[in-house]
C-alpha cells in the first residue's frame, strides 16, 4: 500500500515543483526583461522584429517589442502583461516597468539561493513597494497643468529615446497643442482623453511634414466626381443612416407586367432618394458625412446641389467629427434641422501621397483634433506614430494629475536610498528583502549608464554618494556620459508613469515568486488542419447560426 502510486493528471501533463519551478519561472521572466533592457533611455537601441509573415517592425517601445515577440512561456507572458498594462494605463514607461520587474526577480533569486523563503521575500517586497510609492509621492513636484513649457519638456523626454528624437521639439510642441485642445475643465480637475486625437499616418514625405489639424482628417475620398472638392464655410451634416432605398430583409417576388409599372417603380425609388437629398439641402448643409452607404442616384442629386459627400466613415470618426464641428449625429434624414449642422472653415479633398483624403479643418475650438503623421517609409511612420502616442499620453497624464518627478534614474536612485534607510528599522530577513528591492530600483540608472556606454558600477557608486549628500536630483545624463542634476537639464516625467511602473513591476514579481508548482497540460497534437476536437465543431455550429 505504501508504495502505491496515484496518477491524478492526464497523460502527458508536465509538472515542476518547488525550487525548480521557481527557478524556471524566474529565468523565463528575466530573459524577457533582459531582451528589452538595451532599449532603455535616450541612448537605448531599437529592436527589429520579423513576424511569421515576414513583416518587419522596428521599435524602441517596450510594449510593442514584447507584443511582437509573441512569447510562449507563462511566466514570460506575465512580463508582457506588465508592459501592456503600463501602456494602457499611462502610455509610457513600459520598458522601465519590465526592467524593474526583471531585476526584482533577479535579486529575489539571489536571496532565495541564500535560503530566504519566497514568502519572506514576497512580504518584504510588498512592504517595500508600499514605502516606495509613499516616497514617490513625497518626491513629486507640483506643476501647473496649463504650463505649456513644462508639458513640452515632459513630452520631449518621452520621445528622447525614439526614432524621431531628432525632431522632438517639433513633435512635443504638437502633442502639447493637441492635448490641450481636447482638454476640458470639470470642476477643479481637467479631463482629457487621447481618443479625441485622431492619428492618421501616410508615408511618402518628411517627418517634419507631420501636421496638426484643427478638425478631422478622413482617409476617404469625395464620393462623386461632380461634387465640389473644396468647400469653404462648411455646414456639415453627420448621418448614420444609409442614403439608399432600404432593401427588405426577406426575398420577395414582384410580377411586373408592363414597362409603365417598371418605370413607376424606378421613379418611386428616385423620388425617395431625391427627397432625402432635398431635406439635407433644405437644412442648409453643404457637406454630408455618412456612416453608411450613399446610392449612386443620391450622389448624383447631391452633386447637382453642390453638396460634398463622404460615405462609409467609421463610427469613431463620426464621433470625433461631432466633437470637432459641433454637429449632432442624425439617425434619420427627416430629423435633420439647421441647428444639427456643424461648422468648419474648410472641407477639402487632397491627395496625400497616393491616396485621396478629406480634411475637415478650421473648426471653432474643436474638442477633437487630428494629427497626420508623415515620414519617409512605412516603418518610419509606424514608429513615429508610436512615439507620438507616448508623447500624447505623458502630456495627458500630467494634465490629469499635475505632478512630475525627475527622470534619468534620479528618482529611482533617491527612492532606493530612502528605502535603504527605512530597511535599517526592520528586522532580519525582511530587511534583506527591502534592501534587495532598493537595489532592484537602481537598475534604471544603472541601465541608462550602461546604454550610454558609461562604466555602470562606477557610475552607480558615484550616484549613490551624491544622493547620500542629499543631491536628490542627480541622475544620468546619457548625452554627456556623466552624472548631473537632471532638473537643470529639464528631464521630468509624469508621477503617474513612475507610480504605475513600480506598482505593476512589484505585483508581477510577487506573483511569479508565489508560484511553487507549475502544472501544464500536454499540448494538443492536432495543429491547424488536423482532425478537429469537439470544441472546434461546437464553434463552427455556433458560427453557422449567426
Ligand atoms: N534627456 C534625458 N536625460 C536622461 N535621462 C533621460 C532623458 N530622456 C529620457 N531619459 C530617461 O530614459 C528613460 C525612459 O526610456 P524609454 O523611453 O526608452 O523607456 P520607457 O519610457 O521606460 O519605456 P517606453 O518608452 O518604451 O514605453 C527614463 O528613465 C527617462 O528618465
Ligand atoms: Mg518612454
Amino acid at each position: 500500500m505504501a508504495n502505491q502510486q496515484a496518477l491524478i493528471l492526464k497523460e502527458g501533463s508536465s509538472r515542476s515543483q518547488g525550487r525548480e519551478a521557481l527557478h524556471a519561472n524566474i529565468t523565463a521572466a528575466l530573459a524577457v526583461a533582459e531582451s528589452i533592457r538595451s532599449s532603455l533611455g535616450p541612448k537605448g537601441m531599437d529592436k527589429m522584429l520579423v513576424d511569421g509573415f515576414g513583416d518587419v517592425t522596428i521599435s524602441n517601445d517596450g510594449a510593442t517589442i514584447l507584443d511582437e515577440m509573441d512569447v510562449q512561456h507563462p511566466a514570460a507572458k506575465t512580463m508582457v502583461e506588465v508592459a501592456k498594462t503600463q501602456d494602457d494605463e499611462v502610455g509610457d514607461g513600459t520598458t522601465t516597468a519590465v526592467v524593474v520587474a526583471g531585476e526584482l526577480l533577479n535579486k529575489a533569486q539571489a536571496l532565495f539561493d541564500k535560503d530566504v523563503h519566497p514568502t519572506v521575500i514576497v512580504d518584504g517586497y510588498q512592504l517595500a513597494s508600499v514605502k516606495a510609492l509613499e516616497f514617490l509621492q513625497k518626491l513629486a513636484i507640483k506643476v501647473n497643468p496649463s504650463d505649456k513649457a513644462m508639458l513640452k519638456k515632459i513630452a520631449k523626454v518621452s520621445i528622447a529615446s525614439k526614432l524621431l528624437a531628432e525632431h522632438k521639439d517639433f513633435i512635443a510642441e504638437m502633442a502639447v497643442k493637441a492635448v490641450l485642445q481636447v482638454t476640458e475643465k470639470s470642476g477643479t480637475k481637467y479631463v482629457s482623453d487621447i481618443d479625441d486625437i485622431k492619428v492618421e499616418k501616410k508615408p511618402g514625405a518628411a517627418l517634419t511634414d507631420t501636421v496638426l489639424i484643427q478638425g478631422v482628417v478622413l482617409d476617404k475620398e469625395v464620393v462623386h466626381p461632380g461634387m465640389p472638392r473644396r468647400v469653404e464655410k462648411a455646414k456639415i451634416a453627420l448621418l448614420n443612416c444609409p442614403l439608399e432605398v432600404e432593401k427588405t430583409e426577406f426575398d420577395a417576388k414582384l410580377n411586373i407586367e408592363n414597362p409603365d409599372q417598371m418605370k413607376a417603380f424606378l421613379d418611386e425609388e428616385e423620388k425617395i432618394l431625391r427627397n432625402m437629398v432635398d431635406k439635407i439641402a433644405a437644412a442648409g448643409a453643404n457637406i454630408a458625412v455618412c456612416e453608411k452607404g450613399i446610392d449612386d442616384v443620391a450622389q448624383h442629386f447631391m452633386a447637382q446641389k453642390g453638396i460634398l459627400a463622404v460615405r462609409r466613415v467609421k463610427q469613431s470618426d463620426m464621433e470625433k467629427l461631432a466633437k470637432a464641428t459641433g454637429s449632432r449625429i442624425i439617425t434619420q434624414v427627416d430629423d435633420l434641422k439647421p441647428k444639427d449642422l456643424g461648422y468648419a472653415d474648410l472641407v477639402e479633398e487632397r491627395k496625400v501621397s497616393d491616396d485621396k483624403m478629406t480634411f475637415i479643418e478650421g473648426c471653432k475650438d474643436p474638442k477633437a483634433v487630428s494629427i497626420l503623421v508623415r515620414g519617409g517609409t512605412e516603418r518610419v511612420v509606424d514608429e513615429a506614430e508610436r512615439a507620438l502616442h507616448d508623447a500624447l499620453c505623458v502630456v495627458r497624464d500630467v494634465v490629469i494629475e499635475p505632478r512630475v518627478v525627475v527622470g534619468g534614474g534620479a528618482t529611482e536612485a533617491e527612492v532606493a536610498r530612502l528605502l535603504r534607510t527605512h530597511a535599517q528599522k526592520l528586522s532580519g530577513k525582511e530587511q534583506l528583502a527591502v534592501q534587495a528591492y532598493a537595489e532592484a530600483l537602481e537598475i534604471i540608472p544603472l541601465t541608462l549608464a550602461e546604454n550610454a556606454g558609461m562604466d555602470p558600477i562606477g557610475t552607480l557608486m558615484e550616484l549613490r554618494s551624491k544622493h547620500q549628500s542629499r543631491q536628490v536630483r542627480t541622475g544620468i545624463d546619457p548625452y554627456k556620459g556623466k552624472i548631473a542634476d537632471l532638473a537643470k537639464l529639464d528631464v521630468y516625467e509624469p508621477l503617474s508613469v513612475k507610480v504605475q511602473a513600480i506598482r505593476s513591476a512589484s505585483e508581477a514579481a510577487n506573483m511569479i515568486l508565489r508560484i511553487d508548482d507549475v502544472i501544464a497540460a500536454s499540448k494538443s497534437k492536432e495543429g491547424p488542419g488536423g482532425p478537429k476536437g469537439p470544441g472546434d465543431s461546437a464553434k463552427e455550429e455556433g458560427e453557422g447560426e449567426s
